[in-house]
C-alpha cells in the first residue's frame, strides 16, 4: 500500500499527474488518498481514467430503487431513503459475502482491473477493509507448489460465495445473467512478468479436480495468502479513497455492527480488457516469438 498526498481528485488531473498515479498503482497495487471529499460524479470521472466502468448489476432485485448512480456499487447498509437496511433485506444478505476474501468481478468472463472505494460515512468501530498482496503470496510458495499450480484454471461464480454465507435466494434470471467464468489460478503481469495468485471465495471448482479437492486447495491457498505479512488492513476515515488492483490483490470487509451503525461506502469498478486465460495464451504466444512481457493490457 502507498499513500498519495497533495492531490485533489475533485479537480481534473493533468496527464502527468495521472501518469504518476498509474506508476504507483502498478507498483503498489493499493493506493490511499486521504481527505478527498468528492462527489459521485468526481468518483466516476476519476474511475474512467483507469478504463471502462463495470456498471452495478442488480442480480436478483428487479425494480429496486437505487440510492446512487448505477455507475457505482452501493456497498453501504442504507436503503434509497438513507435508512438502515432491514435485517431481511436482499441487498444486506447478498453483501454479507463481501466479508469473505475475494477479488471483484472475477466471476465475469472479463474480470475487473481495479476498484475504487470512497468513504462517506464510517461506523465508530469496525468496518475496516483488508487487502492481501497476491504477488508476495505467490513468491512465498514452495517451488514445487508453483509447478503444481501452473496452468490450472478455476471457475468463479458470485452465487458460490453467497452460498458460502448461507444466502441462495436468486431467481433463474439472475443466475443466467452472471454465469460462472473460467480464470487462471496464477496470473502473470503482462508488463513485468511477475506472477501472482488469482484467488477468490467465488471459486467453485478447478478443472481436472474433484470439487472437494478444489475447495481444499483454494482454502489452503487463501489461508496462505492472507497471512499477516501479506495483509494491509485499512481503518477508514470519511474522505478516504482507495484504489486497488483486483488482478494482484484480494480484499474483504471486516464487518461492523451494521444493524445499528451506518456505513456509507461507494465503489466503482473498472473492467479489464481480456479474460485471464486469453491473456495467458497471448503471453505464451508473445514469449514464443521472443517478446517476453511485450504485451500490455494497460
Ligand atoms: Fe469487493
Amino acid at each position: 500500500m502507498a499513500e498519495i498526498s497533495d492531490i485533489d481528485l475533485t479537480k481534473t488531473l493533468s496527464d502527468a499527474q495521472f501518469k504518476a498515479i498509474k506508476v504507483n498503482f502498478d507498483e503498489h497495487a493499493v493506493l490511499l488518498f486521504r481527505n478527498q471529499l468528492i462527489g459521485d460524479e468526481n468518483q466516476i470521472a476519476f474511475t474512467k481514467l483507469f478504463g471502462p466502468i463495470i456498471k452495478n448489476t442488480n442480480y436478483h432485485r428487479p425494480g429496486e430503487i437505487l440510492r446512487i448512480s448505477d455507475n457505482l456499487s452501493d456497498v453501504s447498509n442504507l436503503d434509497h431513503n438513507g435508512k438502515l437496511l432491514p435485517p431481511d433485506s436482499g441487498r444486506r444478505l447478498h453483501s454479507r459475502a463481501n466479508r469473505l476474501w475475494h477479488t471483484d468481478a472475477s466471476f465475469k468472463h472479463i474480470p475487473a482491473r481495479c476498484s475504487i472505494l470512497t468513504a462517506h460515512e464510517v461506523p465508530p468501530l469496525g468496518g475496516n477493509t483488508a487487502f492481501a498482496d497476491m504477488r508476495a503470496a505467490y513468491d512465498a510458495l514452495a517451488d514445487q507448489q508453483k509447478v503444481e499450480l501452473e496452468g490450472l484454471t478455476a471457475w468463479h461464480s458470485i452465487f458460490h460465495s453467497r452460498e458460502k454465507m448461507g444466502y441462495t435466494d436468486y431467481n433463474q434470471a439472475a443466475r443466467d445473467e452472471v454465469p460462472p467464468a473460467q480464470q487462471v489460478l496464477v496470473r502473470t503481469n503482462p508488463v513485468t512478468g511477475r506472477k501472482s495468485l488469482y484467488l477468490a471465495s467465488h471459486i467453485s471448482s478447478i478443472d481436472g479436480m474433484t470439487d472437494d479437492a478444489a475447495q481444499e486447495l483454494v482454502d489452503a491457498l487463501i489461508a496462505h495468502a492472507t497471512q499477516p505479512q501479506f495483509v494491509y488492513e485499512h481503518e477508514w476515515r470519511v474522505g478516504d479513497l482507495i484504489v486497488w488492483d483486483n488482478r494482484y490483490t484480494m480484499h474483504r470487509a471486516m464487518g461492523h455492527d451494521d444493524m445499528n451503525h451506518r456505513r456509507d461506502m461507494r465503489r466503482s469498478t473498472v473492467s479489464d480488457e481480456i479474460n485471464s486465460i486469453d491473456l495467458q495464451k497471448r503471453l505464451i504466444i508473445e514469449l514464443d516469438k521472443g517478446k517476453p512481457h511485450g504485451y500490455s493490457t494497460n
